[in-house]
């Protein structure tokens, strides 16, 4: 392994306080040494990484790569590339597969698949329902064991209550905890877009906000009462984050993840009446994008999650009724990100919060930290740097998007894992005059 020498690049490491111009070394895979200035010696690899910055490498609690049983949508492979290019190096899994992840031994596939391909940390969660049919509550215990790292039912909420109260204190006694994808369906199951404005004078069927809202104020009181925890899946809506303040406020252990297009896109990304825009839980409203923003800033929203939802060109052809909802997200976190940055809802520590150390935490896993002695696990990204985003640049199998033609600024340079390079931006710099 080459010695490589970092130049030139702003760090910003939340673990230990670092905001400032330092070179970096790295030997055998292994940082040994962060300094001002250090000159290029003989047989090193310099990185000139001025007008970057150098961060811990993110980490993804919610992502759906498809295997087994969607490979043609993505898989661990173009799942892993994906995720690299984002400057990701841990991805946590949906078990909303074919099987779904209810049995030991497809949470070990997945483990070991990652491992073989070994660009990043892939991480699977398990089923807290037998066949994710919302009725019989799986082996947790077992599927922990075997490496699932939490359990959700994603792709579908958990509808009946008294299911949920026990899969909480299940969970919580093993240590970990339930995501729910929040929706009452009886509320939904007529709706495609938002319920506001955009769908009635678009006519298409609304989707009543309170389909989120209800259940994710049901999932808090059940959190306060049973002191067990709960995390929000794709948090989307004003009074849904409202309603996560106030049991955070009265103690209870809630947490909540925001997904890049709740951040930056809004529902009239319907206004082609083109399927890209059909995702669960909807795009919002202005008011909803602006609180959820907010939100993150102030630590009512814990970090940032891609709900990275590939699906093939085919099904995103299909009828309003009959497209599956969901966009993919994993090269398009930072840019959002950095959006915020830019526009000053956030700073660049809390980003750098937001994408790596606190999704690392609230699985248990150390925050990768770039410090002596431990192994580069790191990304280099230039946050200014426009690009647009178009079919060939996107490494995951799909391609849905309603951000395809965009122009977004932040790329990601360089991802370190393990000590290694795995993701090395070969493109040339783009440059927009706007
Ligand atoms: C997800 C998918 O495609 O699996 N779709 C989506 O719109 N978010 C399911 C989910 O996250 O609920
Ligand atoms: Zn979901
Ligand atoms: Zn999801």
């Amino acid at each position: 392994m080459e010695t490589i020498l970092i130049k030139g690049g702003h760090i910003i490491d939340p673990q230990n306080n670092l905001n400032s111009e330092l070179d970096i070394v790295i030997e055998k895979g292994k940082i040994t040494k962060i300094e001002k200035n250090i000159p290029p010696f003989p047989n090193c690899k310099v990185i000139d990484a001025s007008d970057c910055i150098v961060s811990p490498s993110f980490t993804d609690l919610h992502a759906h790569l498809r295997d087994p049983g969607q490979t043609y949508k993505e898989d661990i492979k173009t799942g892993s590339l994906s995720a690299v290019a984002g400057g990701f190096t841990t991805v946590v899994c949906m078990p909303n597969t074919i099987p779904a992840i209810d049995e030991p031994s497809l949470v070990r596939y997945v483990i070991e698949k990652g491992e073989e391909i070994g660009l990043c940390r892939v991480l699977p969660t398990g089923a807290v329902t037998k066949g994710r049919k919302g009725q019989q509550l799986t082996e947790m215990a077992l599927l922990k064991d075997a490496g699932a790292v939490y359990f959700t039912d994603d792709g579908a909420p958990i509808i009946d209550s008294n299911i949920m109260r026990k899969a909480m204190e299940y969970a919580a006694s093993l240590g970990t905890f339930i995501a729910n994808h929040c929706e009452d369906t009886a509320l939904s199951k007529d709706g495609i877009a938002h319920e506001g404005e955009i769908a009635a004078a678009l006519g298409l069927p609304p989707l009543p906000p309170e389909a989120e809202e209800s259940m994710v104020a049901r999932d808090c009181i059940l959190s306060i009462r049973t002191q067990a925890p709960v995390h929000i899946c794709h948090i989307s809506t004003k009074l849904a984050v409202e309603i996560v303040a106030w049991a955070k406020a009265m103690g209870a252990n809630v947490t909540a993840e925001v997904t890049p297009h709740h951040l930056y896109l809004c529902d009239d990304e319907w206004l082609d009446f083109h399927c890209k825009a059909k995702v669960s839980p909807p795009l919002r409203e202005f008011e909803d994008i602006e609180a959820v923003r907010w939100a993150l800033s102030s630590k009512i929203i814990d970090f940032v999650a891609t709900d990275h939802a590939p699906h093939a060109h085919h099904e995103k052809m299909l009828d309003h009724w009959s497209c599956p909802p969901g966009m993919i997200g994993l090269q398009f976190a930072l840019p959002i990100v950095l959006e915020l940055v830019r526009k000053d809802y956030i700073n660049i520590v809390r980003a750098v919060e937001v994408l790596s150390t606190e999704p690392s935490k609230k699985i248990g896993l150390k925050p990768p930290s770039i410090q002596k002695g431990n192994t580069a696990e790191l990304v280099i990204f230039n946050p200014n740097e426009p690009w647009e985003v178009t079919e060939d640049k996107i490494f995951s199998k799909s391609k849905n998007t309603p951000l395809l033609g965009r122009k977004l600024r932040g790329k990601v340079k360089y991802t370190f894992y393990k000590g290694k390079i795995v993701y090395q931006d070969s493109s040339k710099q783009e440059f927009c005059y706007d």
